[in-house]
């Protein structure tokens, strides 16, 4: 492989990592990706099985915080974009050492040697929960000048790791760009997350757990979207900049997220499920991602609906892909979810 239009993406077996390599391989069949992933329990080969036996793909089965190993990927490649991290929040809580070492020490390790083999771009991929909670009784939205207030190790996690990246863009002239993005959802999403977990407990006809009094507001964006918006920041992306993606113009809260997906998928409410809430549980993520698509000339191209109708169908003719994670990951389901009724 040459290095020119070569890519280093970090975390490619993920949920969007993937998504992103098969946007992106499709749209630049002349360009290069060199997939780094660790494969933890979040990270699975079948998400990239479409692309695995493409000759400008490669597949490096490894830890980000290896740095003999990221030193040499970063001889190969003109640019990166770092996705790898621990991503769940309600696991951050049971955890909090892994995502420090994963998100903090993982990202240092790729800017140290991005920054000795001259990279040309390191976009980093993180996340609207950084800026920490908005309250209900506002329509204040995240942008680009809110200040970092995160609230669970997770995003205390991610919030060191922008923070880093912008400490050695300033100090030593690394060229980077960040996007910080609202939920993603969409196909290969792990079903941890709410939105495949509804969908696959009312595959198997059981209740939905919501936290709390389910009005907590999250922003959702159609994965693919996502990837277009890293595509054009790869493209057009200004070295510096921050971008905000983010893929509502109004506020719905879990409740009606989940009442939306009972609707189209024929189930009456009684399948929701109100359990005991996360603690620090951000109240409301709202962000404003006009900036971006003034810049970039980007939009999300799905209503939430129509999305939502498309990852349903996905998730019903994919069982192959979750049944077994679903089942794998029993232990995680069990400790996570037993006495919280
Ligand atoms: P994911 O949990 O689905 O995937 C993470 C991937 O990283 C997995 O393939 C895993 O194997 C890999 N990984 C973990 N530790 C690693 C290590 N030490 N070395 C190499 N690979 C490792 O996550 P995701 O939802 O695809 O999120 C990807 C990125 O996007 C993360 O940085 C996350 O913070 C950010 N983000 C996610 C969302 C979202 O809604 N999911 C929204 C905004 C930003
Ligand atoms: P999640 O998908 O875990 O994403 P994040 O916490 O990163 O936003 O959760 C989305 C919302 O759904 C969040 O407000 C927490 C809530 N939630 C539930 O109510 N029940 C659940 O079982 C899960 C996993 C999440």
């Amino acid at each position: 492989m040459s290095k020119h239009n070569t890519l280093l993406v970090t975390g490619g077996a993920g949920f969007i990592g993937s998504n992103f390599i098969r946007y992106y391989l499709k749209n630049h069949p002349d360009h290069q990706i060199i997939n780094l992933d660790l494969l933890t329990y979040a990270g699975n080969l079948s998400t990239v099985a479409e692309v695995a036996n493409l000759p400008n793909y490669r597949f490096v089965h490894g830890d980000i915080r290896d740095a003999q190993l990221v030193d040499q990927l970063m001889t190969e490649v003109e640019k990166v974009v770092h996705f790898a991290a621990e991503t769940h929040v309600d696991r951050s809580i049971m955890e909090p050492a892994l995502f420090l070492e994963t998100n903090i020490i993982g990202t240092q390790v790729l800017l140290d040697a991005a920054l000795r083999h001259d990279i040309k771009q390191f976009h980093h991929i993180s996340t609207d929960e950084v800026f920490g909670a908005l309250s209900l009784d506002t329509d204040e939205k995240f942008d680009e000048h809110t200040p970092y207030n995160p609230h669970s190790p997770y995003s205390a996690s991610k919030a060191a790791s922008d923070h880093l990246v912008r400490a050695y863009g300033d100090t030593y002239g690394l060229p980077y760009t960040l996007s910080n993005c609202s939920n993603n959802y969409g196909e290969y999403h792990f079903p941890e997350k709410m939105i495949p977990l509804a969908i696959t407990n009312l595959m198997d006809e059981q209740k939905v757990p919501v936290y709390g009094d389910g009005l907590y507001v999250r922003d959702w964006l159609y994965v693919q979207d996502h990837a277009q918006g890293i595509d054009l920041i790869l493209q057009h992306g200004q070295i510096g900049e921050t971008y905000l993606f983010g893929g509502l113009y109004k506020d719905i809260n879990n409740l009606e997220l989940i009442k939306m997906i009972l609707k189209i998928m024929n189930k009456d409410e009684s399948y929701i499920e109100h359990v005991l809430d996360r603690p620090g549980h951000d109240r409301r993520y709202s962000v404003d991602f006009s900036e971006t698509s003034r810049k970039l000339g980007w939009q999300p191209s799905l209503e939430l609906e129509e999305g939502l109708r498309k990852t349903i169908a996905w998730y019903q003719t994919h069982q192959d892909w979750w049944r077994p994670l679903k089942e794998k990951n029993q232990s995680y389901f069990t400790k996570q979810y037993k006495n919280r009724k």
